[in-house]
């Protein structure tokens, strides 16, 4: 068997296409122009791609796209009171602090100090709580394509097996969670787990967060799961240049699995696709008008 191969960048290209329907009706309805904030500090080229692929995408959907770009050696009381600007401007509803930051600012002071209505990355501990306990909440992004992706195979993932591998704040935690409201039976594994390979073929849905290149094989993927790829590693290819590939061994995992995002093009372009939405959702939230369903 082949796997289907999961198209997360058609996919997120129409999610951004009714993100952008519904910006256009917030407009002619409410007035209503949403705005999302980024901040970047330093020079990090990955980030970098990162923040103008996200202006670019922004502006796209009929959003404002604000920029900052602070120098590496930027204090921490500096940042806390760029964040403080930005939480009092009403033209921003959604602020993203770029991570990772510099080692002389505390990320989780900075993630903390951003109004949670406006933290479409939803690292909040507010955010992170209520998600936790089933409370409408703003929900980080790369999961939130994730299930978004898982859908696309099953339209309802009750019931099912799913494996995360991976507990980072930023994907496996909040995606731990948001399985759990999708009523799937979810088990976590993670670099202290024993016999990976065992617990990952248990899954009907796996979610491999790990950041390490190609360590899942497909001798451990239960014939017929649906495979969602987070992995975004750069590597040596045979040619000397260099090449990106996920935490799932593609050529290998495709023979067996019944569905699979590719890398690139799975999950990392939901997350732009979903950051506008989550933007979408807090300017309406702010503004006090129903938030669209996507
Ligand atoms: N760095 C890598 N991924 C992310 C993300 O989703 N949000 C932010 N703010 N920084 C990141």
């Amino acid at each position: 068997m082949t796997a289907r191969i999961i198209d997360g960048k058609a996919i997120a290209a129409q999610l951004r296409a009714r993100v952008a329907a519904e910006v256009q009706r917030l407009a002619r309805e409410h007035n209503l122009t949403p705005g999302l904030a980024v901040v970047l500090v330093g020079e990090n080229p990955a980030s970098a791609v990162y923040v103008r692929s996200k202006a670019k995408q922004t502006e796209e959907a009929g959003m404002r796209s604000f920029d900052h770009r602070l120098p590496e050696s930027v204090s921490e009381s500096e940042l806390l009171a760029l964040v403080d600007t930005l939480n009092a401007d009403p033209a921003v509803h959604g602020i993203l602090v770029q991570l990772p930051l510099p080692p002389q600012i505390d990320s989780q002071k900075v993630l903390s100090a951003v109004d949670p209505a406006k933290d479409v990355d939803g690292f909040h501990p507010l955010n992170a709580g209520r998600l936790a306990t089933g409370l409408p909440a703003l929900t980080p992004c790369t999961p939130l394509g994730c299930v978004m992706l898982a859908k696309t195979v099953h339209a309802s993932l009750a019931g099912m097996e799913a494996v995360v591998l991976g507990r980072s704040n930023i994907v496996g935690k909040p995606l731990i969670q948001l399985l759990l409201a999708e009523n799937a039976t979810v088990t976590v594994a993670h670099s202290k787990t024993r016999d990976l390979a065992e617990v990952v073929r248990r899954a009907d849905l796996l979610f491999a967060a790990v950041g390490r290149p190609e360590m899942v094989r497909g001798a451990w993927i239960k014939p017929g799961a649906a495979v969602i790829d987070v992995g975004i590693n750069r590597v040596a290819g045979a040619d000397g240049k260099s090449r990106i590939v996920g935490d799932v061994a593609f050529a290998e995992a495709e023979q067996v699995a019944g569905a699979i995002t590719p890398v690139p093009g799975g999950v990392g372009p939901m997350t732009i696709a979903c950051l506008l939405v989550n933007t979408l959702r807090a300017a309406c939230a702010i503004r006090g008008v129903p938030a669209p369903a996507l």
